[in-house]
């Protein structure tokens, strides 16, 4: 149930909406004011009385019920209590009844949301620094999806630029196919950068050419392009697979060479196209923006070109509701104008565009170069990482089944969340010590809590006591913190969506973990019949709804750790 509805659906306050009072309604910091509360400062104009004296009125007619049980006056707010036992009803025997679909909706019906993210460069490093737009952008995904939007993830891919001109000089300088072959993109990359440091004026202009001898069509050019770009592909879907994120659309940027022109003219038709000093440009100044280069000089497309011409082919292929931009901050400049050329083409669809963005993710022991090859692959990182949980699960629990897969589930989900734990737009240092510290704010906590819950269940079983939900039981304050955080999930998630800030599902399992351990050190679980089916009912939620959140984040669950 929504708890803030309800409440603002039984206040009686002429004048204000229903809408507006829920808008109002808060969780006091402190629990033992109230479960949730109403400040009055914002009515006092409108009901002409001292915020005071409206919370006293509120207050005294408020109907209470099996629902809320305690409306109180103090100080300007109306502080509500919940009846303890009729939210833990509630709560558990939906999370009971609904399982996996717990926290799930059916509010997003009808709409799509076009997720553009990870959007990897073919040919070069798949690093550290993508980390963060493909697990946010996954994150996103299954968060949308769960929520009832249809989802389209895209991989934009960075297929298209003079670098394929680079590459092909180099293989033909120095690589061979059986080396490429084994070498996968690591190879690849090792030409790319090689010609990065020794190319002089010849070699450039030889990759000059090779690059025109693509654009053009030319069989050869385009078919070592096509075989570099599938061996990137094939790496890159291996990482995919292991961070559990998928794409409906690769359309590159390649995808919009033919697409670029009725663009160009379009522009031109609405008068938008300006010459500066040979290159096309729309002009922001107005906007208090720098130009934005729709064609070079030479008449070649820039990134800002294919953007446009994305957008314009995505909404109309999906006639998308939200079409986000999963991008590091370091391009606000460029979506800023790419939404406002689309804007001035009179797009009106154009304030549906989002640039999500994020901070940057180095590691602790040094800085990433993308430069001289002096990169962190983001591979390494999350093998080491899988390693490291390897060793760390190995010395906690020797005579442990399975360690390699729990390990995989430890260590993968490590690196995720460590991208997903915080605000996105701050910049992070990842640490494998903290990413992996049991008692942190970490998925390892989260995991590990999950995997006490399910021997807490399994050890039940095994006595033959089995969960229930009695009929009237009133949770002690370990019991009702509890859940309560399980009845935020919901809302939890569509807060995320809203924000686009999967942080808050992260936040809300390390919350909920911590208050489950609270509850499991301070609460014996066998007791009286009524009391150890009540909470063995609470772990089996709690086990469920956590289950839920880490799926959101692309995170698995080990039933033992
Ligand atoms: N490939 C680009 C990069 O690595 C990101 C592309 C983002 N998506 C877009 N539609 N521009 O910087």
């Amino acid at each position: 149930m929504d708890y803030k509805r309800y409440i603002a659906q039984h206040i009686k306050a002429e004048g204000v909406s229903e809408d507006e009072l829920c808008g109002l309604v808060t969780v006091p910091p402190d629990a033992s004011m109230g479960d949730y509360a109403l400040p009055c400062f914002k009515l006092a104009k409108v009901l002409r009385k001292s915020p005071a004296l409206i919370a006293e009125a509120i207050a005294k007619d408020y109907p209470l019920d099996g629902v809320v049980s305690e409306a109180k006056a103090l100080n300007g707010y109306v502080n509500f209590r919940i009846a303890r036992g009729g939210l833990a009803k509630d709560v558990l025997t939906r999370i009971l009844s609904e399982g996996e679909r717990y926290g799930a909706s059916t509010m997003g019906e009808g709409k799509t949301i076009c997720i553009d993210y990870s959007s990897v460069n073919i040919a070069k490093p798949f690093h550290i620094g993508h980390l963060s737009t493909t697990v946010i952008g996954g994150a996103l995904y299954r968060i949308f999806k769960f929520l009832g939007y249809n989802t389209v993830g895209i991989n934009h891919l960075g297929d298209y630029g003079t670098q394929f001109g680079k590459l092909i000089a180099a293989y033909k300088r120095w690589g061979n196919k059986e080396e490429a072959e084994k070498g996968g993109i690591h190879a690849i990359n090792d030409l790319y950068v090689r010609f990065n440091e020794e190319a002089d004026e010849g070699m450039e202009a030889e990759a000059r050419e090779y690059f025109r001898l693509i654009e053009s069509g030319d069989r050869e050019a385009n078919e070592l392009f096509d075989w570099f770009k599938s061996l990137t592909l094939s790496y890159v879907k291996g990482i995919y697979e292991k961070l559990h994120i998928t794409f409906d659309s690769y359309a590159g940027e390649r995808f919009y060479t033919d697409k670029m022109a009725p663009v160009v003219e379009e522009l031109k038709e609405k008068g938008l196209l300006k010459e500066s000093n040979g290159a096309q440009i729309v002009d922001l100044e107005p906007y208090g923006m720098p130009p934005c280069l729709i064609l070079r000089s030479d008449g070649a497309s820039l990134y800002a070109t294919r953007d446009l011409a994305a957008a314009i082919y995505r909404k109309k292929t999906y006639d998308f509701d939200k079409c986000l931009y999963v991008v590091a901050y370091q391009q606000n400049l460029h979506f800023k104008q790419v939404f406002k050329v689309l804007e001035l083409m009179g797009k009106d669809w154009a304030k549906d565009l989002v640039h999500v963005a994020y901070g940057m993710v180095s590691l602790e022991d040094g800085a990433m170069s993308t430069r001289k090859g002096k990169v962190v692959w983001l591979e390494d990182v999350i093998n080491r990482c899988v390693e490291k949980a390897y060793s760390v699960i190995d010395e906690k629990n020797p005579t442990l089944e399975n360690k390699k897969e729990i390990a995989e589930k430890v260590g993968v989900g490590a690196v995720i969340f460590s991208a997903l734990y915080n605000n996105k737009i701050k910049d992070i240092v990842f640490s494998y010590d903290k990413a992996l510290n049991f008692d942190g704010e970490t998925s390892v906590y989260v995991q590990y809590t999950c995997a006490r819950a399910s021997s807490v269940l399994a050890k039940a079983a095994e006595g033959g006591y089995e969960a229930a939900i009695p009929e009237t039981y009133t949770p002690c304050d370990q019991e009702f913190e509890l859940v309560k955080a399980l009845a935020d999930f919901p809302e939890t998630v569509k807060a995320a969506a809203e924000r686009y800030e999967p942080s808050f599902v992260a936040r809300w399992c390390v919350d909920t973990a911590q208050k489950f351990n609270k509850f499991y050190f301070d609460c014996k679980i066998l007791q009286d019949e009524e009391t150890r089916a009540f909470r063995l009912a609470l772990t089996k939620a709690t086990l469920s709804a956590l289950s839920n959140g880490l799926a959101l984040l692309g995170i698995g669950v080990p039933e033992k750790m």
